[in-house]
C-alpha cells in the first residue's frame, strides 16, 4: 500500500539524513574539510525530502509518523551509535542508499499502481538524487589509479 510504504520512506529518509549529519559532525582525518562539507550537502539534500514525504502521507488521507520512536520502528536502515573512521562513513551511507533506492522503486510501483502520478513522478526525482548521492559516494571510496 502506497501509504504505508511512504510511511517506510519517511521515517528511513529521516534516520539516513541523522546519520550523514552525525558524520559530518564527527569524521576526522587529513581530508576532513570536504569530507565534513560533503557529508553537510548529504543529509541537508535527503532532509529537503522529508517534509514532502509525509505531506503526500496526509494527501492519502493517513497520519503521518512524527516522533523519534515511531521512526525507529519504521526505519529500514540500522543506526549508527559509534564514530566509524571516515572510509566506513562512506561504505555504510553507500549501502544505506542502495536500501533507499530499493525502497524508492517499491514506492514508485505503488504509486502507479494506485494511479497517483504526481507522488510517482516526486518518488522518480528522489531515485535521481539518491542515485545521484550514490556516485558521489563510490566516488569517494574508489582506490586513486596507480
Ligand atoms: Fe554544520
Amino acid at each position: 500500500m502506497l501509504a504505508d510504504d511512504l510511511k517506510t520512506l519517511l521515517a528511513t529518509q529521516y534516520a539516513l539524513s541523522i546519520k550523514a549529519q552525525n558524520f559530518h559532525w564527527n569524521v576526522e582525518g587529513p581530508d576532513f574539510a570536504q569530507y565534513h562539507d560533503f557529508f553537510a550537502n548529504f543529509y541537508e539534500e535527503v532532509y529537503s525530502a522529508v517534509d514532502k514525504i509525509a505531506e503526500y502521507i496526509r494527501t492519502l488521507q493517513e497520519y503521518s509518523p512524527g516522533s523519534f520512536e515511531r521512526f525507529q520502528e519504521l526505519s529500514i536502515i540500522q543506526g549508527q551509535t559509534k564514530i566509524p573512521r571516515a572510509r566506513l562513513m562512506f561504505e555504510e551511507l553507500l549501502e544505506d542508499n542502495n536500501i533507499i533506492i530499493n525502497l524508492l522503486n517499491q514506492c514508485f510501483a505503488s504509486a502507479t499502481s494506485e494511479n497517483k502520478q504526481g507522488i510517482a513522478n516526486f518518488i522518480a526525482e528522489r531515485l535521481d538524487a539518491q542515485e545521484k548521492h550514490g556516485w558521489m559516494l563510490r566516488s569517494f571510496l574508489k582506490d586513486q589509479r596507480a
